[in-house]
C-alpha cells in the first residue's frame, strides 16, 4: 500500500473488511477505516476525506495497517476507536464491556419521559440501572436528573471500571452511585424501598444462539453482557423474584429490554411478580425499537 493516495488505500482496506465479512458493503467498510484513518490522524471524518489524492506519510501509514490489522482480526471498531456515541453522547468503552446498541436508545427515551411525570408529584425520585455495562442509562438519567438518586448495578467489576470514567467525565450528580452485585442485592442491602423507576438491559440471549453470533461479539464482548441462559430469560425471571421491598408502594415503573420474540414472555413473568407486590392495577405496554422491534416492556401501577 506504500504509494498509495489516501483514497486509493481507503477503498483498498475497505475491501479487505468486506472480504474478510468486518463489512457488510463498500459504504460501511469504508465509513470504518475513514474512522480508523481519523483516529490513527487524530482528524475528523470531514478532513480525511479532503485528503483525497494526498499521499499518506510513512508513519501514518503504519498506524493505520496496525488499526486495520486488529479490525481484520475481529477487534470492535468501538473498542478500538475506544467510544461509542448513546444518546448523543461519547461513551469510552473497550474490553470487559458491551458496546452500547441503538435499540437501547428508546429505554433511555421512555424511562426520561416516565421520569419527568414523576418528578411533579414526587420530592425526590430514585432511578435504578440494573446491569448497568458501561453506564449509558444511568448516566442520561442523571444527566437528565441532575438531583435524582440514580443507582447503576452490575455484577462485572470490569464493566463498573468504564461506567465510573463514564460517570467522570459525562456528570457531576453526587446522587449518581454505581455497585457490585447481583440484580437488586446492592439495593436489598442499602435498604431500599422507595425505587420509583428501574430499567434494565440484561443479557437476553438464549445460550445456544450465543453460539450463532458474529466472532466479533461472541469472542470480543464480555459473554456475562449476552447469554441469558437456557431460553435467554433467566435474569429476568430471577429479577422478578427479587422486586418485593424495593419498589415504591405508591407507583413505580419498570422498563426492561428484551429480545425479538421475548416479549410476551418477560410480560408474564413480571406482570404476575408485580401483581404480588402491590394492590395497584397493573399495566403493561409494549414498545418498538428502530427496527420496529417490540423491544421494550413497561411494567407501571399507580402512574397513569
Ligand atoms: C446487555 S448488557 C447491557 C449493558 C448496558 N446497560 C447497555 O445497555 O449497554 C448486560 C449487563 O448486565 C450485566 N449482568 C449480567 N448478569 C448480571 C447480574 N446477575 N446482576 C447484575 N448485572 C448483571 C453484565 O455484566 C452486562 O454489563
Amino acid at each position: 500500500m506504500k504509494s498509495l493516495t489516501t483514497r486509493e488505500l481507503l477503498r483498498t482496506a475497505a475491501n479487505q473488511l468486506i472480504v474478510t465479512k468486518q463489512a457488510v458493503d463498500l459504504d460501511d467498510g469504508l465509513l470504518q477505516v475513514e474512522l480508523l484513518f481519523g483516529f490513527a490522524t487524530s482528524l475528523k471524518r470531514s478532513a480525511v476525506l479532503a485528503l483525497g489524492f494526498e499521499k499518506p506519510t510513512a508513519m501514518v501509514r503504519k498506524i493505520f495497517h496496525t488499526l486495520l490489522t486488529r479490525r481484520l482480526d475481529h477487534e470492535p471498531l468501538a473498542y478500538i476507536l475506544g467510544e461509542k456515541e448513546f444518546f448523543g453522547l461519547p461513551f469510552r468503552v473497550g474490553t470487559g464491556v458491551l458496546i452500547p446498541r441503538p435499540e437501547t436508545e428508546i429505554l433511555a427515551e421512555i424511562a426520561i419521559e416516565r421520569g419527568h411525570v414523576l418528578q411533579k408529584r414526587r420530592t425526590s425520585t430514585r432511578f435504578a440501572d440494573i446491569g448497568t455495562g458501561s453506564g449509558i442509562l444511568a448516566i442520561c438519567l442523571s444527566r437528565a436528573f441532575p438531583d435524582a438518586w440514580v443507582h447503576g448495578i452490575d455484577i462485572s467489576d470490569g464493566a463498573l471500571l468504564w461506567a465510573k470514567e463514564n460517570a467522570d467525565r459525562l456528570t457531576t450528580s453526587e446522587k449518581l452511585t454505581f455497585s457490585q452485585g447481583s440484580l437488586l442485592e446492592p439495593l436489598q442491602k442499602l435498604g431500599i424501598n422507595d425505587l420509583d423507576i428501574l430499567v434494565a438491559n440484561l443479557p437476553y440471549i438464549p445460550s445456544e444462539e450465543v453460539l450463532e453470533l458474529p466472532e466479533e461479539i461472541r469472542q470480543q464482548e464480555p459473554l456475562v453482557a449476552i447469554d441469558g441462559g437456557v431460553d435467554g430469560l433467566e435474569l429476568y425471571r430471577n429479577l422478578s423474584l427479587q422486586l418485593k421491598g424495593i419498589l415504591s408502594p405508591e407507583g413505580a415503573v419498570i422498563l426492561l429490554e428484551v429480545g425479538n420474540g421475548q416479549i410476551s414472555w418477560v410480560e408474564e413473568i413480571m406482570k404476575s411478580a408485580v401483581k404480588t407486590i402491590t394492590s395497584h392495577s397493573v399495566i403493561s405496554v409494549q414498545h418498538r425499537d428502530i427496527r420496529k422491534i417490540r423491544r421494550v416492556l413497561e411494567i407501571r401501577y399507580g402512574i397513569e
